[in-house]
């Protein structure tokens, strides 16, 4: 690469409205000039999930106010922009299209080339804008909407080696909350809960881990845990705080050693394959648990494997990842015109079997 360059990210894939500037000197790291998230979280609360239509609604009224703050807290003038990334999909599509529509009359006014990413691209990538991490290396995946292991070869080469076949982690913390009565987003409710409790009072099931492979299955854990809790109600009329906080330390140690066991299968296939890489990196929501990321990191070590996470404010939704995706696609020679359309589903790996299930932060291919 030979000049500096300077990208626009637009996200609006699920329930997060986000733009971002990015530039990348010649030959150095890039670096995040700014990162703007809009969340919707206060919009779908009453609901007890997204709702497609308000989402979509939403991200239109407040696309180009993220762009415009992402503009002005960088300093950066639209002139200077070289190209445009847009989340193209996977996602719910009234939101998805909302950004590649602003992102197509960006780049049509402007002059400048557009490229589209897949979301799920974004978060696979955020270890090498971080930490400049090379190819290759196993990727997991974890948050409210998704749920997979990758292999990330390159920039658009990636290998899936299981995922959820259901809902994903994040989904699960958030029922559970919404069983027990506790606010929403579920996970650090039910993880500040789960460490006043006792682990061992109730014993969850650990979907899947009789069958060989790297897939997951997180919804019956859910209704164990309303069986538990009903039980519990039948017969002393209701629960007590310390009940709650049993259920929440019984039901996370399940997602935990589920998760542990699936990371350990996936890092021997992935190390068979790739001995002189061992690196594990994690990202989206779920990975800010603080038992999920200690177990992942015992498991990592025990295989002398490099455990790298990156911040929490680009492990969640962001325009940040999507913009250095849309570097590494662009810097690559792939860029796109008009007829980029917006994808509900878009697997990374279009060799694997689709996953099942959308959850309802939308597709989760
Ligand atoms: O990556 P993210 O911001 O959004 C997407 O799902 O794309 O992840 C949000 C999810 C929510 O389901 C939330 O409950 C979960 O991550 N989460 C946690 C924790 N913090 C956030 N789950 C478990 N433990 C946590 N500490
Ligand atoms: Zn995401």
């Amino acid at each position: 690469m030979t000049e500096t360059l300077t990208i626009l990210g637009i996200e609006s894939s699920c329930d997060d409205t986000a733009a971002a500037i990015l530039r990348q000197p010649a030959g150095g790291p890039a670096e995040i000039l700014a990162s703007v998230v809009h969340g919707q979280t206060d919009l779908h609360a009453p609901y007890g999930g997204v709702v497609p239509e308000l989402a979509a609604r939403a991200h239109a009224e407040k696309v180009d106010v993220c762009v415009q703050q992402a503009l002005e807290s960088s300093g950066v003038a639209l002139k200077e922009l070289d190209a445009i990334a847009v989340t193209a999909g996977p996602g719910l599509i009234g939101g998805v299209i909302s950004g590649v529509m602003c992102a197509k009359g960006l780049s049509a006014s402007l002059g400048i080339p557009l490229v589209g990413v897949n979301h799920l691209a974004g978060h696979a990538l955020t270890p090498r804008l971080t930490d400049q991490v090379a190819f290759p290396y196993l990727m997991l995946l974890v948050s409210g909407g998704h749920c997979q292991f990758l292999i990330a070869h390159g920039p658009e080469k990636f290998s899936r080696l299981g995922g959820t076949i259901d809902d994903a982690p994040g989904e699960a913390f958030d029922k559970t909350a919404r069983l027990l009565g506790l606010a929403q987003p579920g996970g650090p409710a039910v993880q500040a809960e789960a460490e006043k409790g006792d682990a061992k009072r109730f014993r969850f099931p650990r979907p899947l881990l009789d069958r060989p492979g790297c897939d997951m299955s997180f919804s019956g854990l859910k209704t164990a845990l309303l069986r538990q809790r009903d039980a519990i109600i039948a017969d002393k009329g209701g629960l007590t705080v310390q009940d709650r906080a049993d259920l929440c330390a019984g039901f996370q140690a399940a997602v935990v050693d589920v998760l542990a066991e699936k990371t350990r299968r996936a890092l021997e296939s992935y190390l068979a394959e790739n001995p002189s890489e061992p690196l594990l990196a994690v990202a989206g929501g779920v990975a800010a648990n603080t038992a999920i990321r200690a177990r992942l990191e015992t498991v990592c070590t025990d295989l002398d494997v490099t455990f790298t996470a990156p911040p929490l404010a680009l492990c969640t939704d962001n325009a940040a990842m999507i913009a250095y995706a849309g570097l590494e696609r662009y810097q690559a020679g792939n860029q796109d015109d008009m007829s980029l359309a917006a994808r509900p589903r878009w697997p990374l790996d279009q060799s694997a079997p689709a996953l099942l299930g959308s959850g309802k932060k939308g597709a989760k291919a």
